[in-house]
């Protein structure tokens, strides 16, 4: 009989070795934390379907800013809810809507806080799409136009980062030569690459108001069952110039970001959207799964899959959790 020398529980005997032998880490520095922005002062509401987040007025949203950023947070992801909205969404570029007073004034408070701006239209036009409409159909190339926009006002308040998720073709060599000419040739340009068509992303369009009046987002967003084509799309993102992309569900999508790993050479994140978050809160607020064990699985499982970025709405649990563990 053969002995048994193959013996890979070894290296698990002790938690010193196993940490010692551990691959993969989630650490703050990899994690971006996303706040919604509304207009007014004092206002702090939760948002029902995302428990834990908040509606914020500008006022609180730099409050909540430094709160994280004593925990140890350096990067936050802005969308807003604007006060006005009309058919091509002017109010996403208006130097005074929530989203660039805010951008402003975390800037102000914390110039070493990374800024993301999302980049989209679905939240301030008023059918709720991600472009503008010319007979019940997005139009691509002018929406490119009212992209460029955006972009430039978010930098212009100061965005580090600005990120792109319309799923417009052509975008990413769009935003980037609107930058360019307006002189932002330092402001990064992480694109929401492989978006996908998804349910996930329920809790959020009741959050930021921004589900479609009509139709569906799945003439621009990705087909679910399609893997080879998000190939096709970070290939051509990258191509116009990304310097990150991203894969956006997350958990549904790991084989695409580890795909993503084995092609690509820029970073790549990953977006933990608001249905995979509402469904940990709920099933953690009813006492059926341990939130910190799971929330610490799936962000480990992001990064084991390629991910160096997770925009997450856990990010700041996460930080208290890794403060006391300290
Ligand atoms: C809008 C946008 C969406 C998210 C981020 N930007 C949703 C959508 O396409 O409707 C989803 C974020 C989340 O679910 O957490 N372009
Ligand atoms: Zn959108």
């Amino acid at each position: 009989m053969k002995l048994n020398t193959l013996r890979p529980r070894r290296l698990r005997l002790s938690a010193p070795l196993r940490a010692m032998v551990r691959e993969n880490h989630v650490c703050l520095n990899d994690l971006i934390y996303p706040i919604f922005v509304v207009p007014g002062t004092n206002v702090k509401e939760e948002i029902p379907s995302m428990p834990g987040c908040y509606h914020l007025s500008v006022d609180n949203a730099v409050r909540l800013a430094e709160d994280i950023y004593a925990l140890g947070l350096r990067a936050i992801e802005v969308f807003g809810l604007p006060a006005y909205k009309d058919e091509i969404g002017s109010s996403a570029w208006d130097p005074q809507s929530p989203v660039q007073c805010a951008i402003r004034a975390i800037k102000k408070a914390l110039p070493d806080m990374v800024i993301v701006g999302d980049v989209c239209l679905c939240q301030y036009t008023d059918h709720g799409h991600c472009g503008q409409i010319k007979d019940h159909y997005v139009d691509n190339d002018a929406t490119l136009k009212l992209l460029n926009k955006v972009a430039v006002s978010q930098a212009e308040a100061g965005a580090d980062i600005v990120a792109p998720s319309d799923m417009m073709d052509g975008h990413i060599a769009s935003i980037r030569q609107a930058l360019d000419e307006e002189g932002f040739i330092n402001t990064i340009i992480m694109s929401y690459a492989a978006k996908y068509a998804s349910g996930f992303y329920g809790p959020f369009r009741d959050a930021a108001d921004s589900a479609p009046h009509f139709g569906d987002r799945r003439q621009y967003q990705m087909d679910p069952a399609n893997g080879r084509e998000a190939m096709k799309e970070i290939d051509l993102d990258l191509e116009e110039g990304a310097d990150i992309i991203m894969v956006k569900p997350a958990l549904s999508y790991l084989d695409i970001v580890y795909q993503a790993r084995q092609r690509c050479q820029r970073p790549i994140a990953t977006y933990n959207v608001s249905g995979e978050y509402a469904m940990v809160k709920a099933a953690a607020r009813n006492g059926w799964i341990d939130e910190k064990r799971i929330v610490m699985e799936e962000l480990t499982s992001m990064k084991r899959a390629g991910a160096d970025i997770i925009i997450t709405y856990h990010a700041v649990d996460v930080a208290k959790w890794l403060k006391n563990d300290e």
